[in-house]
């Protein structure tokens, strides 16, 4: 898979960051004055950049042939020196392992860093119980063999092939998933920045990684553990940890933001009052950590209350304020979507929804409307 996406097209549900972020890409090319470590797009502090965003400054840029300034937006929010830990273990010899609870980002922050570095968020295996050592390394077309016997052109490349070949980020998805063999198979690519390929031979018969090649990895606290992952493979890979956000205003501004890009993606124009917003934000903090901010106990749901599912929901209230309501985000909306995240695979989550509602929503309707209204939705509340 050596596909790499250029052109935004508005059948796409979800373009790739390079696509989407093209325009900021191209002005941070276009300022960028710093050193570029070998096989690079942008030098560190533009990749750095590109994350965090340039704090309102507007860079000078031609985009479509036009003299033009562009903005380039935060799209990671709280640590900005993980970020910057990040880049610095993707310029040395060891591979990038991004580890913590679901929705994080970590996703989101692998696809950036390779959009940025390489251009090319693509490249990219999704780990899974099944996953294969073919999946990671190569595998044959069987026509082409049988024809011709193995030959480069018959052989299949993986898409971590691929990254080497071009001196790439390779992503590699929910690695602790994959039986520790699989995992193992990275250990040598790792360590020798070579694959063999035995079937071939000479020069065809080892591909070494170009400049600009290394592996950013993701794995989830809460699937099989990260223990599970060989000591050897352990030690090629630098560990970050990425935390849920901490700071409720900043969860605030990143739910609007996301949920704003969102709506303008589907082209929908609908008001999403701030007081609303701050209420879902306020239900997932105290969902997520079984305590209110004025100190009442609730007992927390089994699922996890992430910052991607709170957009998630938002995004959704707003979809159902637009289909169903008169377009303006209310408090009912957001109740009836913070069911399909709260419910799911445990019937007592649903007690402890009603807990919360019975408990915290009722006293804080008494005094505020959007509460009110969200108390008055958990009509649809049934077991
Ligand atoms: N610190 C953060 N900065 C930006 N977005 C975040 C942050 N934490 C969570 N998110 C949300 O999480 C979404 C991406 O989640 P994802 O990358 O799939 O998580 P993970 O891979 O950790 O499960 C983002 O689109 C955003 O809505
Ligand atoms: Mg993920």
């Amino acid at each position: 898979m050596s596909t790499t996406i250029k052109e935004k097209s508005p059948r796409m549900v979800r373009p790739p960051a390079e696509v989407v972020y093209a325009e900021e890409l191209s002005a941070l090319a276009a300022n960028d004055a710093g050193p570029k470590p070998p096989g690079w797009r942008l030098s560190p502090r533009a990749v750095r950049q590109f994350i965090v965003g340039s704090d309102g400054a507007a860079l000078a840029h031609t985009w479509d042939g036009k003299k033009t300034r562009t903005v380039v937006t935060q799209k990671f929010y709280g640590d900005d020196a993980l970020v910057e830990r990040c880049i610095v273990t993707l310029l040395g010899n060891r591979g990038l392992l991004l580890v913590g609870e679901p929705g994080t980002a970590k996703s989101m922050l692998s696809e950036l860093l390779s959009a940025a570095i390489s251009g090319n968020s693509l490249l990219g295996i999704q780990g899974t119980a099944g996953t294969t050592d073919d999946q990671i390394k190569y595998s044959w077309n069987y026509a082409l063999l049988l024809a011709e016997g193995p030959s480069p052109r018959a052989l299949v490349p993986s898409p971590l092939y691929t990254a080497m070949k071009n001196g790439a980020l390779v992503r590699f998805e929910e690695i602790t998933r994959c039986q520790p063999e699989i995992q193992d198979t990275l250990v040598s690519l790792l360590s020798d920045k070579a694959m063999q390929v035995p079937e071939l031979s000479g020069s065809d018969g080892v591909l070494f990684a170009g400049k600009g090649f290394n592996l950013i990895a993701t794995a989830n606290l809460r699937d099989r553990g990260v223990h599970e992952m060989s000591s050897a493979l352990k030690r090629r890979l630098n560990f970050e940890t990425v935390a849920p956000l901490s700071d409720k205003v900043m969860e605030l501004k990143l739910v609007k933001e996301q949920t704003d890009a969102l709506l303008r993606e589907s082209g929908l124009n609908i008001e999403c009052p701030a007081d609303v917003l701050d209420l879902l934000v306020t239900t997932f903090n105290d969902l997520r950590h079984g305590r209110t901010a004025e100190g009442t106990v609730v007992e927390k749901p089994s699922t996890v209350m992430s910052t991607a599912e709170a957009v998630a929901v938002s995004h959704s209230a707003a979809l159902d304020a637009a289909y169903f309501g008169n377009a303006r985000l209310e408090g009912g909306h957001v109740a009836r979507q913070l069911l399909g995240t709260v419910l799911k695979d445990n019937p007592d989550d649903i007690k402890r929804l009603r807990q919360y509602f019975d408990v915290v929503v009722k006293v804080r309707g008494k005094d505020s409307k959007v509460w009110q209204q969200f108390y008055e939705a958990r009509k649809w509340f049934r077991a």
